[in-house]
């Protein structure tokens, strides 16, 4: 079994990436007094260092490297090393030109910028097994190495090639995942449009074509270049666990759905010895610390609900933002007690010291351009402290409430080309239920389609348009067996070839939802309906609207205009145990809330009307104890009642009855007994 927590780590991580290469060697030593100063307990180092490590062919340069791992081990602070596959120095591509990704219009990259990878090339494959096992076979046993940082961010900013290695690579693939060139026509549908392939050999990544090309084809190419990266992940894994035993394995996600889009995360969560992720926030109107405990969530649950970290955010503004304001005051330490609360063991940055030169130059760091004096700094200090008193909190594990299903291979599938709509987004409408349920302070597990979900009261299904037979019998037993459920539309469409079930829709979900669809009826680009409730309320729905027809399920609310009038438009079928809810509009937010409402009874939840809004309250627990998180993303002081006393370890007070939580602050209790 490898290790599944940093080796040596005995506090939380904080911390950042450390690139110190861009300064000289005398700034070094005032990096690490400002480490201690800070707290910092581990930093990511050699994510971008290849060229400085093998400046030409099979000639190493590890004495910088050699210098900086002793400092830091002699600071007391770990390190988690890099492999610094995702740049290979210019020598290399000037011996391999056909290693710089191809577009799917079939323009190649230059070098010059990060992450131009062909993952397919064999050459680009030996070169990276070669620094690896250079680095394992060098740092493997070196006292300051914690964890093993392969590559960065696998998925951005090159999600797929297309060149002719990856062709060849792709071919291979089908071969593997169906076996013969007639299981591919039949799974892609070739007999439309005349796409029927003779052999393998005729088959090529879906490149620039007139029209729409065909939509299996399309997601298997993503499957297949999702699957390419992780056979790199892999092999560079195995030759870390090799020569460096005992040396835990990860590579940083970006779990955010709308921060990385190519990667399956349940397959990577599978491979990682610990999974750690990056989550920044997204300026763009809405509540960023709603996108953000949705993010955290989503990494929890890929990690199975272990313990996972946060191996970067950021310490005030980004700067590949359209706009990229700072961070309030307070916002910092929210922020990564936030990750916190929703599992992960610390909290990082992105990064050390600012840089001077080169593209991220105007992106925060801990240590900002301004120096010392500054706001930045002293928050960083100050969460330093914070974190270092919350040390008694690894290994807890977060509580979730209930379950949202989520598939990245549906929302492949849902975001090809000539959709009913192009206003439904699957990912907005997961946004959407996630809030939803964030404002009824219940905390989320994400949960694959066929995962067991036999713990949650309830399940929500926000848009599953891809779904398999077997997610079908699962979310059937499900409810069978006493659950609850609630469905939006475009759910269990097709299947996993994005072939349409066979029978009305929604095929697998049928006989669940007590229900038939009869056709969509997406609505104009500032169109809506109204639809009205058996007690005679009225709210509105858009984007999207469904004749359905009740088989067995009640109607809740009907539409009562538009094309659809009379029809159902909320739907509720006792199944078995169980019940199960279907929603064939977009609600806005105060539909939703009404239709998680009545879900949430039927699951026996009970609502925590007792919290006020934007104040997050989560539980981690487990063998050191329970641990009550409170984060007042308000103005205004707040208070959240306590089921029993304990210690406020922020600021060390005991702490009963109603906690006291100051506008815009965190506390977090550790409950007696
Ligand atoms: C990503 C990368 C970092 C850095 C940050 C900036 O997460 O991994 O190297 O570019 O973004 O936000
Ligand atoms: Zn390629």
């Amino acid at each position: 079994m490898p290790e599944t927590s940093p080796k040596g780590l005995t506090r939380l991580a904080f911390g950042g990436d450390y690139n110190p290469e861009q300064w000289p060697e005398s700034v070094w030593q005032e990096d690490v007094r400002l480490m201690r100063e800070a707290g910092v307990t581990m930093v990511s180092a050699g994510i971008f260092s290849w060229a400085l490590l093998e400046p030409s062919p099979g000639v190493y340069d590890f004495g910088w490297l050699d210098r900086l791992l002793d400092l830091l081990h002699e600071n007391g602070i770990r390190v988690d090393l890099g492999t610094p596959t995702v740049v290979p120095p210019v020598w290399f591509y000037r011996a391999h030109p056909d290693a710089l990704p191809v577009t799917a219009e079939g323009m190649r990259h230059e070098f010059g910028s990060r992450g131009a990878i062909c993952h397919s090339n064999a050459d680009y494959r030996a070169a990276a097994a070669n620094i690896t096992t250079k680095l394992a076979e060098r740092y493997g046993a070196h006292p300051a190495l914690a964890m093993w940082h392969v590559h960065n961010e696998y998925g951005v900013p090159v999600s797929a090639c297309y060149c002719d290695s990856c062709a060849a690579h792709f071919r291979r693939w089908l071969a593997s995942t169906y076996g013969t060139v007639d299981a591919v026509n039949e799974a892609w549908g070739t007999a439309f449009w005349g796409q029927r392939y003779g052999g393998f050999e005729d088959i090529n990544p879906p490149r620039l074509s007139p029209t729409v090309g065909n939509p299996a084809q399309a997601l298997d190419y993503k499957r297949f270049a999702d699957a390419t990266m992780r056979e790199n992940f892999v092999m560079e894994r195995d030759i870390l666990h090799r020569l460096a035993p005992g040396i835990p394995v990860t590579t940083n996600f970006m779990t955010a759905l709308s921060q990385c889009d190519s990667v399956d995360y349940w397959a990577w969560g599978r491979e990682v010895d610990i999974v750690t992720n990056d989550h920044y926030l997204i300026t763009d109107g809405r509540r960023t610390h709603v996108n953000l405990a949705m993010a955290a969530d989503l990494t929890r649950s890929v990690a199975g609900g272990a313990p996972w970290i946060l191996l970067e955010h950021s310490t005030s503004g980004v700067n590949w933002q359209p706009r990229n304001p700072a961070k309030a005051p307070g916002q910092m330490a929210r922020n990564s007690l936030a990750h916190v609360a929703r599992g992960s063991e610390g909290a990082m940055f992105f990064q050390w010291r600012q840089s001077r030169r080169g593209a991220e130059k105007f992106h925060s760091s801990m240590l900002p351009h301004g120096g010392t004096h500054t706001r930045v700094w002293r928050e960083v200090v100050e969460l330093g402290a914070s974190l270092d008193s919350l040390s008694t909190i690894r290994g807890t594990r977060t509580e979730a409430d209930v379950a949202v299903l989520w598939d990245w291979h549906s929302w492949w599938a849902q975001s090809l080309d000539w959709r009913p709509s192009e206003d439904h987004d699957a990912r907005e409408r997961a946004d959407a239920f996630y809030e939803t349920l964030y404002d009824r302070h219940l905390t989320v597990d994400f949960a694959h389609p066929e995962a067991d979900l036999s713990r949650y009261p309830l399940v929500v299904v926000p848009a599953l348009y891809l779904m398999t037979e077997a997610a079908g019998t699962n979310v059937r037993e499900y409810v069978e067996n006493g659950g609850t459920l609630v469905v939006s539309y475009f759910s269990g469409i097709v299947d996993e070839h994005d072939a349409v079930h066979e029978g009305a829709y929604p095929g697998p979900l049928r006989d669940v939802l007590g229900l038939t669809v009869e056709e969509f009826s997406p609505l104009l680009k500032d169109q809506s309906v109204r639809l009205t409730g058996a007690d005679g309320s009225e709210l509105s729905g858009d984007v999207w609207t469904e004749f359905v027809v009740p088989r067995g399920a009640e109607t809740v609310w009907t539409y009562a205009d538009g094309l659809t009038a009379g029809h159902p438009a909320v739907t509720r079928h006792r199944f078995g145990q169980g019940s199960a809810w279907y929603v064939s509009t977009r609600l806005g937010a105060e539909g939703l809330d009404a239709l998680l409402g009545w879900a949430t009874d039927d699951a026996g939840i009970t609502p925590r009307a007792d919290l006020p809004r934007d104040v997050e309250v989560v539980r981690r627990t487990g063998e050191s104890g329970t641990y009550l998180f409170a984060i007042n993303h308000t103005g205004s002081d707040a208070k959240v009642p306590l089921e029993a006393s304990g210690t406020e370890l922020l600021t060390g007070e005991r702490a009963a009855g109603r906690l006291e939580i100051p506008a815009g602050a965190v506390r977090v209790v550790r409950l007696d007994g």
